[in-house]
């Protein structure tokens, strides 16, 4: 049997056609039964449902011998343990940094002032602002980072954007794209070699499986 970690919400429901390619359909709606262990079209294939930021972590302990996760986690994970085979090109979003609209991004960054930033993407946020030569306080946080700039916690944000509706309702405006972001096929590195007959087809058939 081999482990598959998948989060619910927007990546659950965009690699269910992508599943379906590789003939692989879940026996059940997580969102509907609420079940953690989900049987597939596959008997040696089972789903479990897991926090997105939390499929590396099954993955890179062998707890799920794959996992689809995004780009932006990977970042933060770090990628110990893991084979990033396939880029599935699901999940397609864009990690950005954004501040209230009127704020002169452009000019604090060219007079060298700190500037306070909220994110849950504290790794990629870090690498950006360091490669730019920005000086930067970074403060971490676990959602709602539109929230930080309209209540002074920070002058600007880093995070996903995908329709802009988000910062939009919240007058915020994207100032800078720091990179594009989709959904990989991560694979235990270990069970790559251990299980390798196993995993190398199924790799093949979700890799075909992906739309250009
Ligand atoms: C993401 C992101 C933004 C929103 C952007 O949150 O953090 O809040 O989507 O999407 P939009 O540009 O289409 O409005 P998500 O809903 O994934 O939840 P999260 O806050 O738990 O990350």
């Amino acid at each position: 049997m081999l482990t598959l970690a998948l989060s619910k919400g927007r990546i659950f429901d965009e690699a269910i056609p992508l599943l379906a390619r590789a003939s692989i359909v879940p026996a059940e709606d997580p969102e509907r039964s609420r079940k953690l262990i989900i049987g597939t079209s596959d008997p040696r294939l089972r789903i479990v449902v897991v926090r997105a930021s939390d499929v590396p972590t099954y993955v890179q302990y062998g707890a799920a011998e794959l996992g689809v996760a995004g780009r932006d986690v990977l970042l933060e994970h770090g990628g110990a343990g893991l084979c990033v085979p396939v880029d599935l090109g699901i999940g397609r979003c864009r990690l950005c940094v954004a501040v209230p609209a009127g704020f002169d991004y452009a000019g604090t960054v060219r007079r060298g002032a700190r500037l306070r930033v909220a994110t849950k993407y504290v790794q990629a946020a870090r690498e950006h602002f360091a490669a730019k030569g920005v000086h930067v306080d970074l403060i971490k946080l676990y959602g709602s980072m539109e929230l930080a700039p309209l209540a002074g916690l920070a002058d600007a944000i880093v995070d996903l954007v995908s329709s802009g509706g988000t910062l939009r309702a919240n007058n915020l405006v994207e100032v800078e794209e720091i990179m594009p972001i989709s959904s990989r096929l991560i694979v235990n590195q270990a069970a790559l070699k251990t299980r390798r007959d196993e995993l190398g087809p199924l790799i093949e058939r979700l890799a075909a499986a992906v739309q250009p």
